[in-house]
């Protein structure tokens, strides 16, 4: 068995009367008529309807929702953990052709049959617009399945280097003892895809809680690798409240490792929770999480002010900011801030428009939620105290909608709190510095970044993106060089970050793998 050869799936543009656009716009109002669904706990593929229900609304229809789904209750966790544990064994034997086969048949599933679905439920659910959406739930989940199978064939051909005469070593790479929880969040449906489906590759049985805010498009990756023949109870899906399903996980004495997505203060709680429950459990269990960012764009004297200005636009505005990549802070040379920078980024943020993402005109859409939406505006206002000056934007309005426009404000001081805390929306902040203080502009990033997952670096001058590579190494896993800070691509880019930012263990990368098995070496002598 040798695995086909990957590539990255290609995107597509959506052309204005294009057939594709047609399509999905078609998807798009068929689910409209649709909904409101009504989505079940999946265990040992066996659909729930535990009764206590709860809703996912539309992010920019306060009207309307997407579904209504059952919460979990504690004795569906019990028995999603018991049937997880039960199905482990024959899951684990099944030859790895057989596991890669599932995967590989659900990445031609997403991005062919439900293409379109996964996307308009991205679009009505999470608030992407259309080209965010197929980034995300058609582009990025296949390429997270297809590659993650090269990756395992590439860590299973792993071998010790040395044999001696008489003897003969080998390694096997066994997925952990127990199950593993996957805890996903709501701004990427590929990220749903792919807490569970990394460890599910390489043998383990998962606890899957989906984030509240993107459970329906979720639920259609269950039914995709359902579809794919993934046998029942290696993945179990149990949306509801998250601190009493990821605790009732966390406490079982057969919990093996946690693969998270989500906020640095969740995910520190659960790391501490984890801790105190140490001696119940069979061994140290594995904790993988890529968490916040306060994420920069730092522009030198020598940079190109179109391409630095669309950029920045792209990293700070797309997707309402609701990315952890997401730029946030930009520090900007003063020579080049007067020669027509801010005047350019000005004129270009005025021309986004906000609304509803079923207009293809939108270049953004609403802000997650309402707890979201204050947070943000919170924050703009916190700015206005800081004596932060805002260039453009600063308004919100949630009246039908959890709409803020894209805001930029100019700040004095670089260590005040939009520079340092993570807002999660579309705000950015700017600071302008002489260009005779590269250095101290490297100092004062470096030392302001509690987070280090991205960054962009924007010279001309190699020597200028050297030293800010080589100050910065520990302020962002990833780099970019004259480019903006998002949108890492499977295969090219691993994903993630150290710092507050994660354990850094590379989304979309063989590296990511190692974490969720367990090798045993074995020598035999004849
Ligand atoms: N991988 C995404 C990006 O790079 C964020 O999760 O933008």
């Amino acid at each position: 068995f040798k695995v086909p050869d990957i590539a990255n799936e290609p995107m597509r543009t959506y052309a204005v009367g294009s057939p594709e656009r047609e399509a999905l716009v078609r998807a798009y109002t068929q689910m409209e008529q649709e909904l409101p669904f009504e989505v079940p706990c999946i265990v040992n593929g066996k659909r729930i309807k535990t009764g206590k229900t709860a809703k996912q609304p539309i992010p920019f229809d306060h009207a309307k929702h997407l579904c209504t789904y059952h919460e979990a209750d504690q004795a569906t966790v019990a028995s999603a953990i018991e049937g997880a544990l039960a199905a482990k064994a024959e899951w684990e034997a099944m030859p790895w052709n057989d596991r890669a086969a599932i995967f590989l048949k659900a990445a031609d599933l997403v991005s062919g049959k439900y293409r379109n679905r996964l996307i308009a439920a991205t679009m009505l659910g999470q608030g992407k617009n259309a080209w965010q959406a197929e980034i995300d739930a058609a582009a990025e989940l296949s390429d997270f399945f297809r590659f993650g199978v090269k990756y395992v064939e590439e860590l299973y051909a792993q071998q010790p280097p040395k044999n001696t005469n008489g003897s003969w070593n080998r390694v096997e790479y066994r997925p952990l003892e127990g199950f593993v929880l996957a805890v996903s969040p709501f701004n990427f449906t590929a990220i749903g895809g792919n807490l569970p489906g990394t460890p599910a590759l390489v043998g383990n049985v998962i606890v899957w809680k989906p984030s509240p805010m993107a459970t329906y498009s979720n639920y259609l990756i269950y039914q995709i690798l359902e579809e794919a023949g993934l046998p029942a109870g290696v993945l179990q899906f149990v949306p509801g409240p998250p601190p009493e399903i990821v605790g009732q996980c966390i406490a079982s004495q057969h919990f093996a490792a946690l693969h998270f997505t989500g906020s640095t203060a969740v995910f520190k709680k659960l790391w501490k929770d984890i801790a105190a429950n140490l001696d119940s459990y069979k061994g140290y269990p594995r904790i993988v999480g890529e968490t916040g960012g306060k994420n920069f764009h730092l522009v030198h004297a020598s940079a190109d002010i179109t391409n630095a200005v669309h950029q920045t636009v792209r990293g700070a505005f797309e997707y309402q900011g609701q990315k952890c990549s997401a730029l946030s802070r930009i520090y900007v040379s003063s020579s080049l801030w007067n020669a027509g920078f801010k005047d350019h980024l000005l004129k270009e943020v005025a021309k986004i428009k906000v609304g509803p993402p079923n207009d293809f005109s939108n270049f953004m859409g609403p802000v997650i939620g309402k707890p979201a939406f204050d947070k943000i505006t919170g924050y703009i206002q916190k700015a206005k105290e800081a004596g932060g000056e805002i260039l453009i934007g600063g308004t919100a309005d949630d009246s039908t909608g959890y709409f803020v426009q894209p805001t930029v404000i100019l700040s004095k001081d670089p260590r005040s709190v939009t520079f340092v805390e993570e807002i999660f929306g579309p705000v950015l902040s700017v600071y302008v510095y002489d260009d005779e203080k590269y250095d101290e502009t490297l100092d004062l990033i470096d030392s302001t970044s509690a987070y280090g997952l991205t960054g962009s670096i924007f010279s001309n001058d190699r020597k200028a993106l050297l030293k800010a590579t080589n100050r910065l190494r520990n302020a962002a896993g990833n780099v970019y060089y004259n480019e903006k800070c998002t949108g890492a691509v499977v295969g090219q880019q691993p994903f993630g970050g150290g710092r507050a930012s994660g354990t850094n263990d590379k989304a979309g990368s063989i590296s990511i793998f190692y974490r969720f098995v367990s090798a045993r070496s074995i020598k035999e002598n004849f």
